[in-house]
């Protein structure tokens, strides 16, 4: 059974395949720069690999399933609108088998069918010397296939968490290679036409590299007859595109509705990102839609029957990132009936700015320390001051925390009324970030303390807070708009954080922490109460603690 996620692995694998083909490849060229001798001896090295009966299976079976599962997500793209990136990988991967036929009847099929001579010499006499028309397409080549795989390679890797700090070396190796394979390629060039100045040489070489006409007319044929293939095949995939939007007419069609109130009509079987992409709404997609970044994903209202099952693919990375029930991965929902979608990251974060983005930029799933806190009866003690006094306590409660939180090695994320969210372990891990959450509960506490008292003349009664803590996998990116883009994170363990907050005030203490921090901060909270809760997510209970007051930790 073809299963997405058996369809994104098989072509993760046959193109980093291909990808590494091409890599030795293009190294192999950039010895021009050094002698055609050494870039003859690095290839009969090489060839010993890739000629073998299985680098023959792995390499060709490689490029096969490659090329079938392109034609394959041509066929099941319902929109041809797409992000300028895949539009260019998408080109270049059907441009690479039209001048890909070329180079291999002249190489692999005429040493393999007539004996031909398939070295370094012979080719470059032919591409430099020769014929610079063909020795120009192979550039082209060079670059397109070097490009489609460095975009795939890209898509592939923007979703781990050490990507972005590799990104820099990682791009100026993209560069680097190419450049130096075309170099290497220039001066091997340069290297055989000054050996055929004297026209014996040429004479004698062209003798040894002739093939006979029939030879190079059958070659002729060969190439011809594989562009012609993959010709067919893409018109013929177009041709069921067609055939299939008319079927799919008399299924019906969906409406999606956006948060902007926009409503897109789409036929039934196009999925939600399409709509997004055939509507223009910008629409993050870090993945290119292959439903491994969940960065697409959004939150849906619709009644059950618009909603087909999740895929196991789906499921296992809505899971992942701790998602609510009611998201979806836009990439993977095919709706049957109307909906509400609201896509939950910012469009900014897409792959292409993936390209030049650094930090958080693209987004990544990491396990941190979340907190919350907010001051217990707020709103009715603001009703008894007057506005400016209302902005000057709270800006000094929110100096007094910030600090005890930056403090402690965290970061706020936000201010949200009179509530404070603070991440721990974003860039230092879930151990050290759950050790600065307790130590930051730890220091509000006291700092709360300090501020009661120097605050004791204004306030009709000290200020009381809540904090809540958790730890667990969530989504961390720079989300936002224009001006109001920073670093955040959502997911589950955010919402849970939160409610332990709330929960604060039934339960009659300052701080509640779930277990999973004390386990990864290694503290020993037994001798605080212990109590179980169901959280939405989750099968089994969360068991929490409950702190009468946050400097007790240190005790
Ligand atoms: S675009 Fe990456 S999961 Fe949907």
């Amino acid at each position: 059974m073809l299963t997405p996620q058996l369809i994104n692995k098989t072509r993760l694998y046959s193109g980093l395949t291909l990808f590494t083909y091409v890599s030795i490849h293009l190294i192999n060229h950039s010895l021009g720069l050094i002698s055609v001798i050494a870039m003859q001896a690095m290839l009969d090295r090489v060839e010993t690999i890739w000629e073998s009966p299985p680098g023959t299976v792995v390499l060709y079976g490689a490029l096969l399933v490659h090329m079938a599962l392109a034609l394959l997500a041509l066929y099941r793209r319902r929109s041809l609108r797409m992000p300028a990136t895949e539009a260019v990988q998408l080109c270049l991967g059907f441009l690479i088998p039209f001048l890909l036929a070329q180079h291999l009847a002249a190489t692999r099929l005429s040493y393999s069918l007539y004996d031909g001579d398939d070295t370094y010499r012979a080719e470059l006499l032919r591409l430099y010397t020769l014929d610079p028309m063909r020795g120009l397409l192979q550039v082209v080549l060079l670059i397109a296939a070097w490009t489609h795989g460095t975009i795939g390679v890209n898509y592939s890797l923007n979703t781990r968490s050490w990507y972005p700090a590799a990104k820099p070396a990682l791009f100026a190796v993209a560069i680097l290679v190419p450049v130096l394979a075309l170099l290497g390629f220039w001066e091997g060039g340069r290297e055989v036409s000054e050996m055929v100045v004297d026209p014996d040489v040429l004479a004698r070489m062209l003798a040894h590299h002739a093939l006979s006409p029939e030879a190079v007319a059958h070659l002729d044929l060969i190439r011809d007859w594989m562009r012609g293939t993959v010709a067919a095949l893409i018109l013929g995939v177009l041709v069921l595109r067609l055939v299939r939007r008319q079927w799919q007419r008399r299924r019906g069609t969906f409406r999606v509705t956006y948060p902007d109130g926009r409503r897109i009509e789409a036929l039934i079987g196009t999925s939600v990102l399409e709509v997004s992409r055939m509507a223009r709404i910008p629409h993050a997609s870090v993945c290119g839609g292959r439903g491994r970044c969940s960065t697409c994903r959004i939150r849906v209202v619709a009644p059950a029957s618009a909603l087909p099952e999740l895929s196991d693919a789906e499921m296992k990375v809505l899971h992942r990132v701790g998602a609510a029930p009611n998201v979806r991965l836009a990439c993977q929902l095919r709706p049957t009936g109307h909906l509400s979608a609201t896509p939950l990251l910012s469009p900014t974060i897409t792959a292409t700015d993936g390209l030049n983005a650094v930090g958080h930029m693209t987004g990544s799933e990491r396990e941190i320390a979340i907190l919350f806190a907010d001051i217990r009866s707020f709103t009715e003690l603001a009703e008894t001051k007057l506005p400016y006094d209302v902005v000057f306590l709270l800006n000094r409660y929110f100096e007094e925390m910030g600090r005890a939180i930056e403090g402690a090695g965290g970061r706020v994320d936000k201010f949200i009324g009179d509530g404070i969210m603070a991440l721990f372990g974003v860039d230092s891990g879930v151990e050290a970030g759950c050790r600065a959450a307790l130590a930051a509960a730890a220091a509000m506490s006291d700092r709360l303390v300090h501020l009661n008292a120097v605050l004791s003349d204004d306030l009709p009664s000290p200020l009381r807070i809540g904090i809540g803590i958790h730890a667990g996998p969530a989504i961390v990116g720079e989300m936002g708009f224009g001006q109001t883009v920073s670093v955040t994170a959502i997911g589950d363990a955010v919402n849970t954080a939160s409610r332990l907050e709330a929960m604060t005030k039934d339960h009659g203490v300052q701080l509640i922490v779930s277990e999973e921090v004390a386990r990864h901060a290694a503290a020993n909270l037994d001798r605080f109460p212990v109590m179980e809760i169901m959280v939405r997510g989750r099968v089994q209970p969360l068991t929490i603690r409950g702190i009468p007051l946050g400097s007790d930790l240190a005790g």
